[in-house]
């Protein structure tokens, strides 16, 4: 009995002192905090056991515990909600029920899950965008796109794509009622490295691209040539979302190969001919005073990971990789970055580009906001900073769109 409790005991600390992180003193609801970043670690915990045994992919856990959360199309007084395919992708609708004088606006979004899981199903998103749709009696198309690790990069990309090029289609946008001039596409976390992705890609297509009117990108992650950023220093153990986890997820995409994470951990996995694209990403140049504090610039180690993977040099994987000449003919932007969040400097650095070449940028940081935030607005999981971002973002769309 004696031993049973001691071990019993001895679990609940190793348990606790892996699972518990300090929170920084200006965020609220401290406990409710503490209490969801215990849930995503033990379900870490749990996947990599499972991981480790061998019973199930760690990925694959986590997309189950996702895929839990996922609602049914479901319509209510204010707006018609179904499910479609857009050239094969699918998408679900939400189309407000109210008629008005003139065509409608509306929003393209991508749902974040770091390319590996989530959905336009899962309760928050289906709650965001029916949100969105009725606030702005705006039309809303929720985008699913395929998932890593089952398909790699570009897979996520050309399907955003394909859906965008479809609905942008004249014929299609008359058929619900939207105004061809107001149009935005948006996203959050790997949805807004789509979204970012996407909108450049758009440029090459001028009938395509004047219906773009601007782009919205929520704590999105915009680049992995360097792994070493003071955000990826500063929240290596951060709140939900930790370094690690975010490298496994992130080299997911483009590859099953385990070497890439382990290389990116160093900050050694990109190829020498890719020396000429980290001035895109020089964060001793592109970050504000108060986010390099003291730490000073040291350049990655090139080509100590050797295998050849297609994406770890392209743009349409990497948006903050874009050359100048893209990036100014791009339209009005809206970004939102957190401070505890391990991609919070990629949003910073390409606001600092988009700014110096004249593109028009909205930019809200949060002092005390983390990532995926926007998870957290449907029950039990109830957080005011959810709610304070959504706010922030569908008052920016409402102004501007
Ligand atoms: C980054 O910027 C710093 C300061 O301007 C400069 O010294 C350094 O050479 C740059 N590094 C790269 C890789 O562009
Ligand atoms: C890749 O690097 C490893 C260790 O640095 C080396 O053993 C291997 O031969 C290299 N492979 C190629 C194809 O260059
Ligand atoms: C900039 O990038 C685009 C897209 O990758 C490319 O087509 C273009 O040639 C580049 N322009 C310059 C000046 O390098």
């Amino acid at each position: 009995m004696g031993f049973k409790a001691f071990c019993f005991g001895l679990f609940c600390i190793l348990y606790v002192s892996y699972t518990y992180q300090p929170i920084p003193g200006n965020i609220k609801e401290t406990w409710k905090v503490i209490a969801l970043d215990a849930s995503a670690k033990t379900c870490i915990l749990v996947a990599s056991f499972l991981e480790n045994i061998g019973f199930m992919r760690f990925e694959d856990f986590i997309s189950m515990i996702v895929t839990m959360d996922n609602t049914q199309p479901t319509s209510d007084e204010y707006i018609t909600v179904t499910e479609t395919t857009f050239n094969h992708v699918p998408v679900r609708l939400y189309l407000p029920k109210k008629k008005l004088e003139t065509p409608k606006r509306a929003v393209i979004y991508f749902h974040g899950g770091a390319f590996c899981f989530g959905s336009f199903k899962q309760t928050s998103y289906d709650f965001l965008n029916r949100w969105t749709a009725n606030r702005l009696d705006a039309v809303v198309v929720a985008v699913d796109y395929r998932l890593a690790p089952h398909y790699h990069f570009p897979a996520q990309f050309e399907d955003g794509i394909a859906a965008v090029k479809y609905f942008l289609q004249d014929n299609i946008l008359k058929k619900y009622g939207v105004d061809p001039n107001r149009i935005c596409i948006s996203g959050d976390s790997s949805g807004g490295t789509l979204t970012a992705a996407i909108t450049q890609e758009m440029q090459n297509y001028p009938e395509i691209k004047s219906k773009i009117k601007m782009q919205a990108l929520l704590y999105p992650a915009l680049q992995i040539i360097d792994s070493h950023l003071p955000s990826h220093l500063e929240n290596q153990h951060g709140i939900i979302l930790t370094w690690d986890i975010t490298i496994k997820f992130v080299s997911l995409y483009f590859t099953k190969d385990e070497e890439l994470p382990r290389a990116m951990k160093r900050n050694q996995h990109m190829p020498l001919e890719s020396r000429h694209l980290f001035k895109f990403a020089n964060w001793s140049t592109l970050l504000p005073e108060k986010l390099k504090k003291n730490r000073i610039y040291t350049a990655s180690v090139l080509g100590g990971y050797n295998s050849s993977v297609p994406g770890l040099m392209d743009i349409r994987a990497q948006p903050l990789l874009a050359n100048d000449s893209l990036l100014q003919i791009l339209p009005s932007t809206y970004v939102i970055t957190c401070q505890y969040d391990v991609v919070r400097d990629d949003g910073f650095m390409y606001v600092t580009r988009l700014r110096n070449l004249g593109v028009q940028v909205t930019h809200h940081h949060l002092e005390d906001g983390f990532h995926g935030a926007l998870s957290y607005m449907t029950f039990p999981f109830y957080l005011q900073l959810g709610f304070r971002i959504r706010d922030m973002y569908i008052n920016w769309l409402d102004e501007n769109l």
